[in-house]
């Protein structure tokens, strides 16, 4: 028989308002992968414990065995908040920098070539999908170009707010003056501290819940840029080829794919080549 161990006795375990064992652990991390493709390391403990602590007291149960046996009963209705428990939603507006000025380039070179489109794969709060529909704005020196930006996301929590585009003044300050007058609308009253992105770059984003593991996503291409970016790092290699294939028909045959900073698609070199620093172009047009 194997011992229960608690994932953490030798510090915040004693403290531990529940008990939280590597089988709790293992189970969790099988469920997650197979519910979002999510690879949880071991490093990732306490994190889960704390996350998913939440749930277990919202629910009101006594146990991590408890609350799993539960998700995993037919009629759970805790799917969902279990998933939105263990994303890592981190992001920010024109995060690595150097895309967006490639993104402008591209649209440039397409203006003539009617409506653009780009999605935003793992759009999270919706600081990229913004950062991108600024950027249009930029290129086309209009609030209103010819674009659609794609946002979609697995949380559906992130995606409430990213719809809402309200952000703190504080996740807006590295901004120059300039962006933040153009493109954002300043709270008054009730909402001060806060600012909307204006309404006409909204239009330009249409957010939906997608999983990036699922077959068949309710998604038409062909998009003149794919942003899947801070994402794939969390999935295994196996699981990013995956994806990396559905891709590779709905982009543009001159479309471009951005990645994440730590992120290489190497691994997938028959389908995507490296085009300039994370940025990926299809390896066959
Ligand atoms: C760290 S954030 C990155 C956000 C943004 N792309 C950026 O680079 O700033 C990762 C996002 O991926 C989403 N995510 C995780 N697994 C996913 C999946 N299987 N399908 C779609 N989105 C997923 C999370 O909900 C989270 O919002």
């Amino acid at each position: 028989m194997h011992a229960i161990i608690d994932c953490d006795s030798r510090s915040s375990g004693a403290e531990r308002e529940y008990k939280f064992t590597i089988q709790d652990f293992e189970r969790v991390k099988k469920l997650i992968y197979n519910r979002a493709g999510i690879s949880l390391s071991p490093s990732k403990q306490n994190m889960v414990y704390s996350r998913l602590a939440k749930r277990l007291r919202a629910n009101g149960y006594s146990s991590f065995k408890h609350y799993l046996d539960s998700l995993e009963s037919p009629d759970s209705h805790e799917w969902e908040a279990f998933t939105n428990a263990l994303t890592t939603n981190l992001t920010s507006f024109f995060r690595e920098q150097h895309h967006f000025p490639i993104l402008e380039r591209h649209a440039e070179q397409r203006r003539n070539a009617g409506k653009i489109h780009l999605w935003c794969s793992a759009s999270s709060t919706g600081e990229e999908p913004y950062s991108m529909a600024i950027s249009m704005a930029q290129a086309f020196n209009t609030l209103t170009p010819p674009v659609h930006i794609l946002a979609t996301d697995l949380d559906t929590h992130v995606l409430a707010k990213a719809k809402a585009g309200i952000y703190s003044i504080e996740k807006l300050e590295k901004l120059p003056k300039e962006k933040l007058r153009k493109f954002f609308l300043k709270g008054k009253g009730i909402h001060a501290g806060y600012a909307m992105v204006r309404p006409e770059l909204r239009n330009m984003v249409t957010f939906r819940q997608l999983n990036l593991l699922d077959n068949g996503w309710p998604v038409r291409g062909p998009f003149d840029a794919i942003f899947c970016r801070n994402v794939m790092i969390y999935f295994d290699k196996q699981t990013q080829y995956k994806i990396l294939q559905k891709f590779a028909p709905l982009l543009a045959p001159n479309g471009l794919l951005f990645a994440g900073h730590s992120e290489s698609f190497q691994h997938a070199a028959d389908l995507f080549k490296l085009r300039e620093k994370t940025v990926y172009e299809l390896a066959k047009k």
